[in-house]
């Protein structure tokens, strides 16, 4: 793992920004894994000020919540389209389909999605208990794509976002860690103080499924990009 202490979110943007120019600069087909949260949006705010252009590449998000519509405010689809994919089109751009009818058969349509599509540059956030996706702690790191129970603490987490903590969906679609681990190249950032023993379990700590990130260190081209609050306990 390569680890890159940067003064602020900001700043942590900017650098990652700068792998998806080099990964476009290569292939202007690439294949973009991308995430939501909080994290990735200095990210998002680069590369829509930037004259990157997105038209013939492909996107595919980590997860989406189950029983969200499309165009609930906190849907991953919504998120995707407002902080991104208005102002930065990609060719196609796949999200779990929070509404599907038939668990299963989304299930299958994404990995299908994934093994068509093989992903050059996946950008990556930490929850703070350390899952990755909504890979909670325990999740086996062979799984594919699966449906996801989201632990207390990760709906407490994400209540931020709803206007009451019930309103925050109980389950989610995600990547599985086995899908997330075949990425040719991945980045994961990290900003503040509430990530770092996330962080230092991640980097520092055994390869567990107590902290599902730490299967990351069984990945050959990992960049973390920190600021100095995430990176305090390293
Ligand atoms: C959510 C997402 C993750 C994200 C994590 C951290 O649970 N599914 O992909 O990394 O939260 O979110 P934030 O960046 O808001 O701290």
């Amino acid at each position: 793992m390569k680890i890159s202490i940067v003064k602020d979110k900001n700043q942590g943007g900017q650098l990652a920004y700068n792998f998806f120019k080099e990964e476009l600069d290569r292939n202007s087909q690439a294949v973009f894994g991308l995430a939501t949260g909080s994290t990735p949006l200095t990210t998002y705010e680069v590369l829509v000020r930037s004259d990157l252009d997105f038209s013939n590449s492909i996107s595919i998000n980590l997860d989406e919540y189950v029983g969200l519509a499309a165009d609930h405010p906190q849907s991953y689809k919504h998120y995707m389209w407002k902080n991104l994919f208005q102002y930065k089109p990609f060719q196609h751009s796949y999200l779990p389909d929070g509404e599907a009818a038939d668990e299963k058969s989304e299930i299958s349509r994404y990995d299908s999605i994934l093994e068509k599509n093989p992903i050059d540059l996946q950008l990556l956030g930490i929850g703070r208990n350390g899952h990755i996706g909504f890979n909670e702690p325990g999740t086996s790191f062979n799984l594919k794509t699966h449906k996801v129970e989201l632990t207390e603490s990760t709906i407490a987490a994400n209540a931020r976002f709803f206007d009451e903590v019930r309103d925050v969906p109980r389950y989610a679609y995600s990547m599985g860690i086995g899908s997330i681990l075949k990425s040719k190249r991945i980045i994961l950032e990290a900003f503040g103080a509430s990530k770092a023993q996330a962080v230092k379990d991640m980097i520092e700590g055994p390869v567990s499924q107590q902290c599902p990130a730490s299967a990351l260190q069984t990945h050959s081209d990992v960049t973390v990009i920190l600021d100095e609050a995430a990176a305090q306990k390293l």
